[in-house]
């Protein structure tokens, strides 16, 4: 079943990669095109190097591109030219039997949650690691942590519809992280937060950074991007621009002598 030393299914970071892999970039695109209709573009020949351990917000004005980007890193989109790597496998060219392994190494969070309301906090976060099949006491413990990591210790038997907002995004956020991937994707994730709770989330992913691993945060707020220095990609016309200086620059200077 495995399908490869990159993807091996050991959970604990740090101990499924290839050594040859932790020197090259997590992640790159490469002259990656995509478009959902010829005459509308979305992905113009982006190309883009990540390292492991980064921290990049990825902004642009809404339609700019970047959940089509998130999209096509997790295989629920493919690219029309140009290739994804990440860990050093092309993404568009792995089997069916591989997406779990990628998935695997991916945790995504939604602006939207995608939790499911009925169930308890714990079904939601335990969902990655049932899919493994791992047993049940290791999964228990892996939820506890989880919950612990996001500020939600105990609450694991709570029913999500009666969480809040704030809440709700952290039980995703939870479920992003359980399997212990190596990048961590965050869609607008406080799109539907409040400003406070906003950057609330946003200290949560900085703390899941803070543990080694690469996230990728898109968001169109700006007011976050100006939190702290961080690596800031910009999505315009198709392309992703360094902001060279974070927002030290502004990058409202960068896209016009873009
Ligand atoms: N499934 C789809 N079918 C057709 N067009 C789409 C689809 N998803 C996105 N688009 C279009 O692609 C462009 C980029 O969208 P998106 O990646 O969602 O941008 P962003 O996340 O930056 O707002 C937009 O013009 C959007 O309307
Ligand atoms: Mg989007």
């Amino acid at each position: 079943m495995d399908s490869g030393p990159s993807f091996s299914p050991m959970l604990r970071s740090g101990n499924r990669f290839d050594q040859e892999a932790a020197h090259r970039p997590i992640l790159s695109f490469e002259q990656v095109h995509k478009a959902y209709r010829s005459d509308a573009p979305v992905l113009r020949g982006m190309n883009l190097s990540i390292q492991r351990g980064e921290f990049v917000f990825f902004t642009g004005p809404s339609g700019a591109g970047k959940s089509t980007l998130l999209r096509l890193l997790y295989a629920a989109e493919t690219v029309d030219a140009g290739r994804i790597l990440f860990m050093g496998r092309e993404v568009g060219r792995l089997r069916p039997e591989s997406i779990p392994f990628l998935r695997r190494n991916i945790g995504v969070v939604f602006q939207d949650f995608k939790l499911v309301m009925n169930w308890s906090v714990a079904e939601n976060v335990a969902m990655p690691l049932e899919v493994l099949g791992l047993p049940e006491r290791l999964i228990r413990t892996r939820i506890g942590e989880a919950l612990e990591r996001v500020g939600l210790g105990g609450r694991g038997s709570d029913v999500v519809a009666t969480l809040s907002g704030g809440e709700q995004q952290r039980v995703a956020v939870a479920r992003a992280i359980v399997g212990e991937p190596a990048l961590v994707l965050a869609d607008e994730p406080t799109g539907n937060l409040d400003p406070q709770l906003a950057v609330d989330i946003l200290g949560l992913f900085e703390d899941i950074h803070s543990t080694g691993v690469t996230v990728l945060f898109a968001t169109h707020d700006r007011s976050l991007l100006d939190v702290r220095p961080r690596r800031v990609i910009v999505l315009q016309d198709g392309k992703a621009i360094d902001a060279p200086n974070g927002l030290d620059g502004d990058i409202e200077d960068e896209l016009r002598v873009a």
